[in-house]
C-alpha cells in the first residue's frame, strides 16, 4: 500500500516547513496547534523573504530553526526561487506551507513542489485574487468574505481550494476591521486543513482533489464541515 505524502506513522510525524514574510499570525496559529497535538506534525523550519518579518520571533521563541533569504538580495525571481528551493528541500519536509508568503513563485518551483505545497488566501475564492481583497470586497458591497486553502499552481491564487471560512461584513466595517475579523477565523481554517492533509483525509494528485476518497465538487466549509466544528450557540 502507498502512503500519501506526509501520511502520519506512528514513527515519522509530517515534517512542515513554513514560508513567511510578515507578522506571522498564521504560523502562530500552526505552532500552537502543533504543540497542542491536534495537529500530529512537527514544524522543522521557517524561511522568510524579510529579514524583519515578525513571525521569526515565533520561531526562535518555540526553537524552531528558521533562515532569512532576502530577495532583494538576487537579480531575478528565479535565482531566488533556485535558492529558496535548495532550503526548503535542506528541512526535508513533507509540507510545505505558505503563510502570509507575499511572492510570486515561478513556474519551476511550484512544479518541485505541487501537491505537497499549500496557501491561504484572504478571500472567498475565486472571488478577489490578489492583493487588497478587504477593501476589494467592501467596495463591492459583498455581505460576506473570508478565507480559502489551496493547493498552491502556477496560477495566482488559483490552485484547487480545500477549505474556506466565512465571515459576515457589518455595516461599519472598514478593510482593517474586517481583515482582523477574516484573520481570526484563518487562525483556525488553516490548522484545520492541515491536520487533514498530514492526515492524508485530503489528496490531489494533480487532477482530482478528494475529501475522504470522494471527489470534491465544492470546497469544504470550517464550521459546516469539520469534525471538530464550534459548539453550537445557544438561541436568543
Ligand atoms: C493572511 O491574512 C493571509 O491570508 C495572507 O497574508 C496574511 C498573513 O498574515 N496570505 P500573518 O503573517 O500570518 O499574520
Amino acid at each position: 500500500m502507498t502512503e500519501a505524502p506526509g501520511q502520519i506513522t506512528a514513527e515519522t510525524p509530517p515534517r512542515l516547513v513554513v514560508l513567511i514574510s510578515g507578522r506571522g499570525s498564521n504560523l502562530g496559529a500552526l505552532i500552537e496547534a502543533c504543540e497542542q497535538g491536534q495537529i500530529p506534525a512537527r514544524i522543522v523550519g521557517v524561511v522568510s523573504n524579510r529579514p524583519d518579518a515578525g513571525g521569526l520571533g515565533f520561531a526562535e521563541q518555540h526553537g524552531i530553526p528558521s533562515q532569512v533569504l532576502n530577495h532583494r538580495d538576487y537579480p531575478t525571481r528565479e535565482a531566488f526561487d533556485a535558492d529558496l528551493a535548495t532550503a526548503i528541500e535542506g528541512y526535508a519536509p513533507d509540507w510545505v506551507i505558505l503563510a502570509g508568503f507575499m511572492r510570486i513563485l515561478t513556474p519551476g518551483f511550484v512544479d518541485r513542489f505541487t501537491g505537497r505545497m499549500l496557501n491561504i488566501h484572504p478571500s472567498l475564492l475565486p472571488k478577489y485574487r490578489g492583493l487588497d481583497t478587504h477593501a476589494r470586497a467592501l467596495a463591492d458591497g459583498e455581505t460576506e468574505h473570508g478565507a480559502s486553502v489551496h493547493f498552491v499552481t502556477p496560477e495566482l491564487d488559483g490552485g484547487p481550494v480545500i477549505m474556506q471560512a466565512r465571515v459576515p461584513i457589518v455595516s461599519d466595517d472598514t478593510a482593517d476591521t474586517l481583515a482582523a475579523r477574516v484573520q481570526r477565523a484563518e487562525h483556525r481554517l488553516y490548522p484545520e486543513v492541515v491536520r487533514r492533509v498530514c492526515s492524508g483525509e485530503i489528496q490531489w494528485s494533480g487532477r482530482i482533489l478528494q475529501a475522504d476518497g470522494t471527489p470534491l465538487g465544492a470546497p469544504l466549509q470550517l464550521d459546516e464541515d469539520t469534525h471538530n466544528a464550534s459548539p453550537p450557540q445557544p438561541a436568543g
